[in-house]
């Protein structure tokens, strides 16, 4: 046995040194191929490997001048193949062009948004989604995606929330890294791969009242222990290329921020790929107030670490005497185009520069439509099951109503930034259910045009159909313009008059299913009291209706989980559950309730704690909070050992039983919390979290592996650190659960 022990170590060693020894030889190679065409290149050519464009129309001389680095947004794969192959043939140095796009969650068989993608708390199955994307964006030539879009944010009023992983570092981390994985795949020069970009680097979702674009303010250590991390985690799963934020950040623009895109990115994380600029976001540091011109802007961004300019003509209108008159060292443009050539040579762009379409699958065929309906499915959270209301049993239903335009919302149900999605291909929850139940159970009353309407002449079909129901299945939410870029809301209650649908559909004293079609959490807590089953579905994609359906009729089990915390009233944000304890927390027992505080009271100390008087401070829904079909029971949670030393790996464990009658899937969450810091430290923060399935009546044995050198945070002197001390843990479902697992680290 020992022996064959032996053997297996040895192979192993040998695998990693083969497999290091031949990317070492890899990267040799390249470094050879760049360093000789560098020396071959004009100053013109070489800033020309610094520039994107939108389009490929009238590109052409550019292209033949190797003036071009890279187009975006132009999908026609013949146009694309034709000017490559100006690019290839025509230029001096056949230097190949890569082509762009924003696939954020899918191409044309759309994926939930990615705050929905982060419901599923399933890296795995949001890996698989990335790649189909990727392999659906290849046969239409597109090389580079600007996605994964990982900035944590805590403000639901930003639009953008929409478009990222929520409020928490770690689940945001293993999401980006898993969609950078997912489209760069195993070689970024794989027919199916797709070069990934780590954006917006950085804090862009820490925009100052949830204003997108807006100022942002954060002391440096709160920027690396919950903004950064993301994008730590991107250089790690060798994202290629990183894009740098719109925002200021403490009064220095990102694409100007040496800070960011040098130190951090390049020196203390030896990022190795390239950084190109938000849309204008070079030109728009004389907006922000931080370059006199366009020139001075130049100088600012590129020397600050941004590569490459996306759309704006700072770069080509003035490096060149900049570099003449020594301003700009011809060494820096040299290191931005090895970087930028290095990728292209890592994308076998040289070697394979053409699209051929017919060298993929069909896009939107069934495979791809089963992966979107499974990853939609996954990502439904359930708020609300009053006497298990859901699931529906088909054959118990008489008649089901249908009401909302969200049912029936083709264009809607795709969400944000869906270049390349078509309503045409979606499936909405209305064909769905109609397929399922029959188009006689089914009477569908929208009730209003689109959600924002203020006028209510559809209410009365509306009430008469849920009359005749045994069931009504309501429809609510956003339409998808309602979040995404520079789409934040103030007011982030249910648009128009839905709240008003609820009460008047309610006074008929049916049963109430709500489905929350939203690209952020909104708040509705007493209209929902008169809901007995909440799903939040956000944007779920091409499959919303299947998916949806899937589970109102029990066909799976819900098993989302929310990456961000529910607000009860917009007043409360900001609002997250890794919150500090501050000297005077509240309890229920100190909320001093605003009506119940006699006439003439004085301010009292003892019940002086930070809450409202009128919201109190817990959330409506926490972090990590998502209902399913059956029960889970936690017992045995522990950790191996009480006392650690830094180094060690500390072990935990828990059982959880799936009580219920249904098999299902739950999302086991492990939180920590340092006791006492240097700094104060987090009540509590999700250290790591695993998705287990768990038939009916059996149990689980979930164990967690977390270094000690997970629990750090960075100091005053900015020096990441774990401090010895005492901590506590808490297992379970959510975030909103006690720590009740003690352990020292000395
Ligand atoms: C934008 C967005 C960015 C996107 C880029 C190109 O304004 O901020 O996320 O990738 O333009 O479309």
């Amino acid at each position: 046995m020992k022996k064959l022990i032996h053997l297996l170590l040895v192979l192993t060693l040998f695998q990693f040194t083969c497999s290091t020894e031949k990317t070492n030889n890899q990267q040799a190679a390249i470094d050879t191929r760049v360093n000789a065409l560098i020396k071959q290149m004009t100053l013109d050519e070489k800033i020309g490997q610094l520039i994107q464009k939108n389009g490929a129309a009238g590109m052409d001389s550019l292209v033949r001048a190797g003036a071009l680095s890279s187009v975006l947004n132009e999908i026609d794969v013949l146009a694309q193949n034709q000017l490559q192959r100006v690019a290839m043939e025509e230029s001096r140095l056949g230097i190949p062009l890569i082509f762009a796009r924003d696939v954020i969650h899918g191409f044309n068989t759309v994926l939930p948004i990615p705050l929905g993608q982060a419901a599923t708390w399933n890296p795995d199955l949001v890996k698989e989604g990335a790649a189909m994307s990727a392999t659906e964006a290849r046969s239409s030539g597109i090389r580079w995606t600007f996605s994964p879009m990982i900035d944590v944010t805590r403000d639901p009023r930003w639009g953008r929330i929409a478009e990222g992983y929520g409020e928490d570092p770690v689940l945001t981390s293993a999401m980006g890294v898993a969609t950078i994985k997912g489209y760069q795949g195993e070689e970024l020069s794989g027919k199916n791969s797709m070069l990934a970009c780590a954006k917006h680097f950085a804090a862009y979702g820490a925009a100052e009242a949830g204003r997108d674009y807006h100022t942002v303010a954060v002391p440096e250590n709160e920027l690396r222990d919950v903004y950064l991390p993301p994008f730590k985690a991107a250089v790690e799963a060798e994202a290629g290329t990183f894009m740098a934020a719109f925002n200021e950040i403490n009064g220095i623009p990102a694409t100007g921020n040496k800070f960011l895109l040098s130190k951090v990115l390049r020196d203390e994380w030896n990022f190795k790929g390239f950084v190109v600029s938000d849309w204008e976001s070079v030109r728009q540091l004389v907006v922000h107030g931080y370059a006199h011109d366009n020139k001075d802007a130049a100088y600012k961004s590129f020397t600050a670490g941004c590569d490459m300019e996306m759309a704006s003509t700072c770069y080509e209108t003035y490096l060149k005497e900049m570099v003449n008159s020594g301003v700009v060292g011809e060494e820096l443009i040299n290191e931005a185009v090895r970087d930028i050539l290095t990728i292209k040579f890592k994308m076998g762009l040289f070697e394979n520069p053409y699209t051929n379409p017919d060298d993929y699958p069909a896009v939107l065929n069934d495979e791809h439509k089963q992966l979107s309906r499974n990853i939609a499915r996954e990502s439904l959270v359930l708020l609300k099951n009053e006497s298990a209301v859901l699931p529906l049993k088909k054959d118990n239903i008489r008649k089901v109503a249908v009401i909302g335009p969200l049912a029936d919302a083709p264009h809607d149900q795709l969400g944000t930034w869906i270049f390349d999605g078509n309503k045409a291909n979606s499936t909405t929850p209305l064909q769905a259910i109609q397929d399922y139940c029959g188009k006689d159970k089914v009477i569908y009353a929208p009730g209003m045009d689109i959600s924002r309407t203020m006028n209510r002449t559809g209410f009365a079909k509306a009430i008469d159909a849920a009359k005749q129901s045994d069931v009504v299945l309501l429809f609510i939410g956003e339409e998808s313009i309602l979040s995404g870029e520079s789409h934040c809301r103030a007011d982030i209650s249910l648009p128009g008059l839905q709240e008003e649908l609820i009460t008047e559909i309610a006074k008929t004293g049916k049963p109430i299913v709500a489905v929350v079609m939203a690209g952020r959490p909104l708040t509705f807590e007493e209209s929902a009291k008169e809901l007995d089953a909440i799903l939040y579905a956000w944007h779920p994609g091409t499959m919303a209706g299947p998916a949806v359906a899937d589970v109102l009729f029990g066909q799976e089990s819900p098993s989302g989980k929310l990456p961000v915390t529910f607000p009860r009233t917009v007043g409360q944000i900001p609002i997250y559950y890794a919150q500090k304890n501050s000297g005077k927390p509240a309890s229920d027992e100190t909320w001093e309730r605003m009506y119940e505080i006699p006439p003439e009271a004085f301010q009292l100390s003892v019940g002086n704690t930070n809450h409202y008087i009128d919201y109190g401070f817990k959330p409506w829904f926490p972090f990590g909070y998502g209902l399913s079909y059956t029960s889970f029971e936690y017992s045995n949670q522990k950790v191996e050992k009480a006392v650690y030393n830094l180094g060690d790996t500390i072990k935990f464990s828990v059982t959880v039983v799936n009580t219920g009658k249904t098999d299902a899937k739950e999302v086991v969450q492990l939180y920590v919390r340092d006791l006492v810091g240097s700094r104060t430290r987090p009540v509590k923060q999700l250290e790591d979290f695993k998705k287990v399935f768990i038939a009916a009546g059996d149990s689980a044995e979930v164990d967690f592996s977390v270094p000690t050198n997970s629990l750090g945070f960075h100091d005053q002197e900015m020096n990441y650190v774990t401090e010895s001390g005492d901590f506590l843990a808490g297992i379970g479902s959510n975030s909103d659960l006690e720590l009740n697992i003690q352990f020292t680290i000395k």
